[in-house]
């Protein structure tokens, strides 16, 4: 890993006004997670529409059979995950004032294990589920019951119960959305870590930090093009954004660089007169 983008990305992390950290489930792997698209990646071993919108909406009963089968085969590890040192990194980075929000993609509240509280969840939590009906949440622990008994599981009003993730197809949550652009368009940092940026909108929003704007979200009346901004990208590989929006790329585990991140930044603190 190269240590001089470490010392970099401390000393600027230090200097700013305010920071943003857009996540994906690269930041989640080394907690036992899969992400989607490296190989041996969810999108390998399961077929996608599972998770399209309107097949749900077609079969609930298929697509909740098929969740829990991920669930029991270990395809989908997520109640059982506990943070790693990079989410840990983070939550410490919030807790001493140099991180303001957590935008991630990723739906396994492991950032609120860890400890971060303003967190931004794009694509919503697979630990809730809501009714479809009368958008009563539930936990999803609240219901094996109701789940053991049949599916799909129902809502006392009677609804079909939906895990409240962000199915392909389905709008994202408009208060996410826009909590998300805003923190975007007033950051002058903005961390960009385990993330392929190939799924919109989530994609575009370093391109606002950047002060690109975005056909996403012209309609939104974004996008300063003066507006000055750092975009540092912690990921394995390099992304559509490394050469075209990143200032940067840290390439390597993300676990590790927010761990040597956050250290440099308490040496540079301990040696602040
Ligand atoms: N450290 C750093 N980077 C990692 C690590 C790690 N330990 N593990 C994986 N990565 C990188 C991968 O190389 C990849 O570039 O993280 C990225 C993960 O990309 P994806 O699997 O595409 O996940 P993500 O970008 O979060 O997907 C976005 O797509 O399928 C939808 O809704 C789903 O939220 C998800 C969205």
């Amino acid at each position: 890993m190269d240590t001089s983008l470490i010392d970099k990305a401390a000393e600027i992390l230090l200097k700013a006004r305010h920071t943003v950290a857009l996540t994906g489930a690269g930041i989640s792997t080394e907690s036992g997670v899969p992400d989607f698209r490296s190989p041996g990646g969810i999108w390998e071993r399961y077929d996608p529409t599972i998770f399209f919108y309107d097949r749900f909406i077609a079969q609930p009963d298929f697509v909740w059979r098929q969740l829990l089968d991920m669930h029991r085969s270990g395809g989908l590890t997520i109640w059982s995950a506990e943070p790693n040192r990079g989410h840990d990194a983070l939550a410490w980075m919030e807790a001493v004032g140099i991180l303001k929000a957590i935008i991630t993609q990723n739906i396994d509240n492991l950032h609120q294990k860890a400890g971060s509280e303003h967190v931004i969840e794009f694509h919503g939590n697979m630990l809730y589920v809501r009714c479809l009906d009368c958008a009563c949440l539930y936990r999803y622990d609240e219901i094996l019951d109701e789940i053991a008994r049949h599916l799909p599981p129902r809502c006392d009003c009677g609804g079909v119960l939906k895990p409240d993730i962000i199915f392909f197809g389905e709008a994202i949550p408009p208060a996410a959305l826009h909590e998300s652009v805003e923190e975007a368009d007033c950051c002058d940092v903005m961390l960009v870590i385990g993330t392929s940026a190939q799924i919109e909108p989530a994609a575009s929003l370093p391109l606002i930090a950047k002060g690109m704007g975005s056909m996403m979200f012209h309609f939104m009346h974004i996008g300063k093009p003066d507006k000055r901004c750092h975009v540092i990208e912690i990921n394995r590989e390099p992304t559509p954004l490394t050469h075209e929006v990143s200032d940067f790329l840290i390439q390597g585990s993300a676990g590790e660089a927010l761990q040597m991140i956050m250290e440099r930044i308490q040496d540079l603190q301990g040696k602040a007169p």
